[in-house]
């Protein structure tokens, strides 16, 4: 059941009657639109993208990309996520996703994110994850954010610590990927931490 933000604490309650527009040097955050869709299939379709995720699936079958895309509203009115596509301006072209997995009891979210291809290696996803922690930090209240990656993944380990994420474990099989059991190593960061220095504009 989703929390009823009527009967929650207000000290609990977060902030998320508006989809967020977030800006960085490089890039513009903003929600998917259903005419992401084709876009999202080409660049998440990549087996290199799936391999590393825990859900994202392969091959990435017509239709997935707008299914995903039709869960982002309910999920965010019910403050249990935010999924925002990562996007290059001045053109708009997407490149990538970042988003937050919300727990509300206890005012933390699970990082998430993944980026096209092409774009690999330009400080892309530390952008916009940078960002994200910066939202759920100062817009949403959240007191924690940590993330997972694949042991066998180390540029998202060293997108987490860019971020100036902590090193808090190394979790020994935790998942079956393809039929492979996979190490994951997690990061987390408080509120309280020293955050790099905030790279969102407010326009
Ligand atoms: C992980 C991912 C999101 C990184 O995106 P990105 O935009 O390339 O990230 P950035 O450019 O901000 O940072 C990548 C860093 O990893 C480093 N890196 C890349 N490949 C590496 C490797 N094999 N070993 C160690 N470091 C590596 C880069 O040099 C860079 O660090 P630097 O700035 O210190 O040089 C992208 O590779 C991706 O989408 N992978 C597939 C999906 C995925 O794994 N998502 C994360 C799930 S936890």
């Amino acid at each position: 059941m989703p929390p009823d933000p009527g009967s929650m604490p207000e000290e609990s309650r977060l902030r998320m009657d508006e989809w967020p527009i977030l800006h960085t040097r490089r890039l513009l955050l903003r929600r998917f639109r259903p005419e992401d869709a084709a876009t999202v299939q080409a660049l998440a379709g990549d087996r290199d993208i799936a391999s590393t995720t825990a859900t994202i699936p392969h091959p990435y079958e017509d239709g997935v990309a707008e299914a995903w895309i039709a869960t982002h509203d309910q999920a965010f009115r019910d403050g249990k996520s935010v999924i925002l596509a990562i996007t290059l301006p001045p053109t708009g072209e997407l490149i990538g996703a970042t988003g937050l997995e919300i727990c509300t009891e206890h005012r933390r979210a699970e990082l998430g994110y993944w980026v096209g291809k092409p774009y690999w290696n330009n400080g892309y996803c530390t952008e916009a994850a940078g960002a994200m922690l910066e939202y759920g930090f100062e817009v949403l209240g959240l007191d924690r954010i940590f993330a997972h990656h694949f042991t066998r993944n180390p540029a998202s380990g060293r997108v987490m610590q860019k971020l100036n994420m902590k090193h808090e474990g190394h979790m020994r099989e935790h998942l079956l990927k393809w039929g492979v059991r996979e190490d994951l190593e997690i990061y987390g960061i408080l509120r309280t931490d020293p955050r790099p220095k905030p790279n969102l504009i407010h326009p």
